[in-house]
């Protein structure tokens, strides 16, 4: 079968993790999807940086976004911010390219214009690395809860500040030295401000309660307190009367009278003082959790890696592997490989 063919844009942090995946198991990648997939290009800024780690060959990376979306099967956008990612990825859908992305920046201002799009031109929009690094959180929202009602969406979205307050609480240092530390693991987004001041957590906030209550909630729409003001003297007088600060996401349908509109959505994101026995107290390093209640299903607990290139790639490559398995199938079919031939793996005591 013809190859599934991919556009790159971005190769940093979690770029380079995706495209080392699917160069070194590109076989397995094959037999998955019933089809191989090939990276054409790679949208870089600088093309003179080292990026052996990829496997990918030095020709591939290039400065011109543009002519790479135009033509590709998949265009997998890991650039982030604003502007040219949205340009690019509206391109694309418009093309009819399936378009797999990590940035909650952009989906927290535009998703329900790019949703819309991605419809329009009946194509897939894909983003489970948006929210809660690797973390299955957003088809399980769009897709196994679709047949209940979600009431409350309470977590920890935000790798960083996380790992931030855990050391604050564990050493006593201070947040700037902290944060430095963050960055270097290659948690914090390009302008760890995003990350600090919760910018980063109340656009999360915003895809979530959109796809939890069925609405159109933006960033804009979510009230935010982030952690800056938060010193080591408050994280020890927490500790001492037995509590933890976390920056948690909250999420929920409030009921009001038909005068007001009836049931509406409240999202917010703040620090909160949580008695250390609240197992979102236990939420260590850069690890996110995310607590959804529903009316059907009752407490559902969501937890791992929220940050890094390895987890948030686990995300992306998984929608990649959608993505382009709905395209050998026509979007039909379980989910199941495509590929009769799979090898049969011995099954035998551990
Ligand atoms: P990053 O390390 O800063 O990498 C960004 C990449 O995009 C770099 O390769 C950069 O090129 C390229 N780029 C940026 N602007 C460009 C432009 N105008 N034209 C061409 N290339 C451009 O970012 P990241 O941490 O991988 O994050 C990527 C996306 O994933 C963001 O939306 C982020 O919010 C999201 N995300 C990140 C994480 C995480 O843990 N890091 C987790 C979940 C989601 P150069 O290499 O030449 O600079
Ligand atoms: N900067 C983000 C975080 C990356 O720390 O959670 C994952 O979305």
């Amino acid at each position: 079968r013809e190859p599934i063919t991919i556009a790159l844009l971005g190769s940093g942090v979690v770029g380079t993790s995706v495209a080392r995946e699917l160069t070194q198991n590109a076989a397995d990648f094959e037999a998955r999807i019933g089809a191989p997939l090939q990276i054409v290009g790679v949208a870089v800024r600088d093309t003179s940086k080292d990026r052996s780690e990829t496997g990918l060959p030095a020709d591939v990376f290039t400065t011109d976004a543009q002519a790479l979306v135009d033509g590709a099967d998949i265009v997998v956008e890991l650039m982030g911010g604003d502007e040219p990612a949205k340009s690019l990825i509206t391109r694309a859908l418009s093309n009819g390219s399936s378009v797999v992305t990590a940035n909650k920046a952009l989906l927290g201002s535009d998703g329900p214009e790019l949703y819309q799009l991605a419809m329009d031109h009946g194509v897939d929009l894909s983003y489970e690395a948006a929210v809660a690094g690797a973390i299955p959180l957003i088809r399980p929202l769009r897709e196994s809860l679709a047949g209940d009602e979600v009431t409350k969406v309470l977590g920890i979205v935000n790798g960083t500040t996380n790992f931030i307050l855990d050391k604050m609480h564990r050493t006593g240092a201070g947040l700037r030295d902290v944060l430095a530390e963050a960055q270097e693991l290659g948690y914090a987004e390009a302008d760890p401000t995003a990350d600090v001041e919760g910018y980063d957590a109340q656009a999360k906030a915003a895809i979530l309660a959109s796809l939890a209550f069925h609405t159109r909630v933006r960033t804009s729409d979510v009230h935010v307190e982030g952690i800056m003001n938060i010193t080591a003297e408050d994280i020890t007088a927490a500790r001492r009367a037995g509590f933890v600060i976390k920056l948690l996401a909250i999420a929920e349908k409030v009921e009001r009278g038909e005068a007001d509109g009836g049931a509406g959505v409240n999202v917010r994101v703040h620090p909160v003082l949580l008695s250390r026995s609240h197992p979102l107290a236990s939420v260590h390093e850069a690890f996110n959790a995310v607590f959804v209640e529903t009316k059907l299903a009752g407490e559902l607990m969501f937890y791992g890696r929220g940050a890094g290139g390895d987890p948030t790639a686990s995300a992306v490559l998984g929608d990649i592997v959608q993505a382009a398995h709905h395209r050998v199938t026509g979007g039909r079919g379980s989910g199941e490989s495509a590929d009769a031939d799979l090898p049969i793996l011995p099954i035998g005591e551990s």
